[in-house]
């Protein structure tokens, strides 16, 4: 089963990987964890590019071709095979992050990204999509709070440093997108308790991954 998490910066989406991963784990599933930008060579490549400050006069088109690339490069190579050895996949971030990232955040236009996307992860699509929903200044307060505590500054996220218009854009986006494709998306409400949280997504993968 291959299922992606979603959400804006600050809304818990590794905490509650981790909680999944292990809950899926004590039940003996083989599981991968994996991320975009990120989860192949190329990808791990591609990554630190994409997320340094040193990218930021990056184009809107430019940043879109190289989240492609790292999803098409990812999708065949590592979640493809993942899956055909029956493996429950965990993804942070996949296509949606795209549509609304670059759509509905930096205005590029959204159905020529439908396109895109289509060609790069030509047909695999995950089965289970949970978009963990907040405000975004909450969700930007969460992320300044993890950035401190872990010794970096403000300016050191790209996207943390975007303002809370494009965040709100981004949700926005990721809500219709959910309302468009309801028949993958499950919307969590991320300031509920995490244990609360952990068991709606459970609820809602549990099904899909019983062994
Ligand atoms: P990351 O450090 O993984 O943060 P997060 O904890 O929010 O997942 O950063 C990933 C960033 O890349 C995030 O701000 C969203 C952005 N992104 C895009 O703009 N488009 C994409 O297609 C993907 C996969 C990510």
């Amino acid at each position: 089963m291959f299922i992606t998490f979603e959400g804006i910066e600050g809304s818990g989406k590794s905490t509650q990987i981790g909680l999944l991963a292990q809950a899926l784990e004590a039940r003996g599933r083989e599981l991968l964890l994996t991320r975009e930008p990120g989860g192949s060579e190329l990808g791990n490549t591609l990554r630190p590019i994409l997320l340094s400050m040193k990218s930021r006069d990056l184009t809107s088109r430019a940043e879109l071709f190289l989240y492609l690339a790292d999803r098409a490069q990812h999708a065949a190579t590592v979640i493809r095979p993942a899956l055909a050895a029956g493996r429950v996949v965990l993804c942070d971030r996949y296509a949606d992050s795209t549509t609304v990232y670059q759509g509905s955040g930096r205005g590029l236009d959204l159905a020529a990204l439908e396109q895109l996307n289509a060609m790069a992860v030509d047909g695999l699509w995950p089965e289970r999509t949970i978009l963990l929903d907040l405000d975004p200044a909450e969700g930007l307060a969460r992320a300044r709070d993890r950035n401190r505590r872990q010794g970096a500054t403000d300016a050191e996220g790209r996207f943390e440093a975007e303002n809370l218009a494009f965040h709100t854009r981004v949700r926005q986006g990721y809500l219709a997108l959910a309302a468009r494709h309801s028949e993958r998306f499950v919307i969590v409400d991320a300031t509920a308790p995490r244990e609360t949280v952990a068991h709606i997504i459970w609820e809602a993968v549990a099904p899909g991954c019983a062994s």
